[in-house]
């Protein structure tokens, strides 16, 4: 099978070697991807932000934000006095810093607020941001639990601003361009899709470096706890909270996630109605209560966007095998597979005659019968209608270093520049953070969970 390289660039690649010989050509084939990051962006009007949240992921949305023309940021806010002195020291003296996220939201001079703290705090902080007035970038997962959801997609109709959800697969142009050719039916139907995360490092599990000042007067151990349960001061619990249930979402919600948010955009589904899921805590035992290997089963049912299908994910945090992370759809006639930095599509068509002969019943039959039932074959078949259509293998690379993060936040500050919708807003949010969380409430309960994908609602097990 012949190989065709394309780069995502703004030109226009010849379409030829790309169809199936014989197959009728697929719409819009030539136009990649556009990079974002590439196309000029309008500086016209600051757009002026805070963060909230100051740690690992706040210090990449942050840079990445700055990076979009027109922002500005004025203030930054964190539980940790460490890491409002290091905001100060990366992003000058001037930056208002606080410990309160509530001064931030009463400040006039902000428009907008990245949320990047650990997640049982992202509907709160959301939720009163939209409610002041502010445009929100919400770290993924949306939400703790479930149900806190609806109330964040309500607190966006009502602000009338810009909620723009954090997993940036929605704004990549791996995905995208995944998404119009499965759109097209490069293809086939699709039969099932699969995603994984599997990592091999006490980092990769979530052990992050603790600082030698952690204590009681530098960090606001009251504030981190919020609304989970009262628990002593402990810098572990602070500073490794997604191994914590009351703090986190366990590998399910906090990675699998991304791969929903990947599944949606490239199929335009809404979600799945069963999901089911195993999990355990197998190797990791460092007084975490949470998962270290998470495997999940959903059902999609058929939609106007797709065929019913299946989607099996899995994280796992102790593998011995390297580590590693992919995507692929499957159909009926080809495959997508999404790695780090590029796509392929394998893709081909059946041939018209079923075969016969090979494993096959026929050498089972009296001889004369099978010479019979061979020559009705060939007299029914031609040469061309026993060949399968193999088509080209497709493959796409983004260019050396390209960064979805920096394409999803010029999606966030265009849509509050052009008062334009946002593919990851609350609604999709939530349908990513729904089921991947559910896959929690599945291992706990030893049970499939029911969700309504298009109400976002889980439906209750009937008694
Ligand atoms: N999109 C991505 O690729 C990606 C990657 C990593 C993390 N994340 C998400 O980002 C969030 C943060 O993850 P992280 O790894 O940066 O965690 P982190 O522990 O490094 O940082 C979280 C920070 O939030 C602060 N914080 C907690 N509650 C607060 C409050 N009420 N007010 C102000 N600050 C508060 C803490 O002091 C801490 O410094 C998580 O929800 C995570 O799932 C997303």
């Amino acid at each position: 099978m012949a190989t065709t390289r394309r780069k995502f660039l703004r030109t226009l690649g010849t379409s030829s070697s790309l169809l199936l010989a014989g197959l009728p050509a697929l719409a819009d084939q030539t136009q990649v991807q556009q990079l974002l990051s590439s196309v000029k962006v309008s500086a016209n009007d600051k757009v002026r932000i805070a963060l909230i949240g100051a740690g690992i992921i706040g210090h990449y949305d942050t840079e990445t934000a700055l990076k979009v023309p027109g922002v500005e940021l004025v203030a930054v806010c964190d539980l940790y006095q460490g890491r409002l002195d290091r905001a100060r020291e990366k992003w000058g003296k001037d930056i208002f810093v606080t410990r309160n996220y509530k001064e931030v939201l009463s400040r006039k001079d902000i428009d907008a607020v990245l949320v990047c703290t650990c997640d049982h705090w992202h509907d709160h902080i959301t939720i009163d941001a939209l409610k002041a007035g502010k445009h929100v970038y919400c770290e993924k997962p949306m939400v703790h639990h479930v149900d806190e959801g609806l109330a964040v997609v309500a607190a966006q109709k009502a602000s009338g601003k810009v909620l723009e959800v954090g997993s940036q697969s929605a704004s990549s142009v791996l995905f995208l361009e995944a998404a119009k050719y499965y759109k097209q039916g490069i293809i086939g139907d699709l039969a099932y899709a699969e995603a994984y995360t599997d990592r091999n490092s006490a980092n990769g599990a979530w052990q992050y470096t603790i600082p030698s000042d952690a204590s009681p007067k530098t960090i606001d151990w009251d504030m981190f706890l919020g609304d989970a349960p009262k628990v002593p001061f402990d810098p572990v619990r602070f500073f490794h909270w997604r191994n914590y249930k009351a703090y986190g979402t366990g590998v399910a919600g906090d990675l699998f996630v991304h791969n929903f948010t990947a599944l949606h955009t490239v199929t335009g589904s809404k979600g799945p109605d069963t999901i089911y899921a195993a999990g355990a805590l197998n190797y990791w035992k460092d007084g975490r209560d949470a998962y270290d290997i998470v495997s999940g089963i959903m059902r999609y049912p058929k939609t106007a966007e797709h065929n019913s299908f299946q989607f099996f994910t899995r994280v796992n945090l102790a593998d011995g095998a390297g580590g590693g992370s992919g995507n692929r759809f499957i159909g009926t006639e080809g495959v997508i597979e999404v790695k780090w930095n590029s796509i392929s599509i394998k893709h081909f068509k059946r041939p018209v005659a079923p075969g016969i002969g090979g494993y096959d019943s026929l050498e089972s039959f009296p001889k004369a019968m099978q010479e019979s039932l061979l020559a009705e074959y060939n007299a029914r078949y031609s040469a061309e209608d026993k060949k399968a259509k193999q088509g080209d293998e497709i493959i796409f690379e983004a260019p050396k270093g390209y960064d979805s993060r920096l394409d999803h936040m010029i999606n966030f500050f265009e849509a509050i520049r052009t008062n334009q919708p946002i593919l990851e807003d609350a609604s999709f949010g939530l349908r990513a953070a729904g089921p991947a969380i559910l896959c929690n409430t599945s291992v706990e309960k030893n049970a499939a969970i029911h969700w309504d994908p298009v109400a976002m609602k889980v439906i209750p097990a009937k008694a």
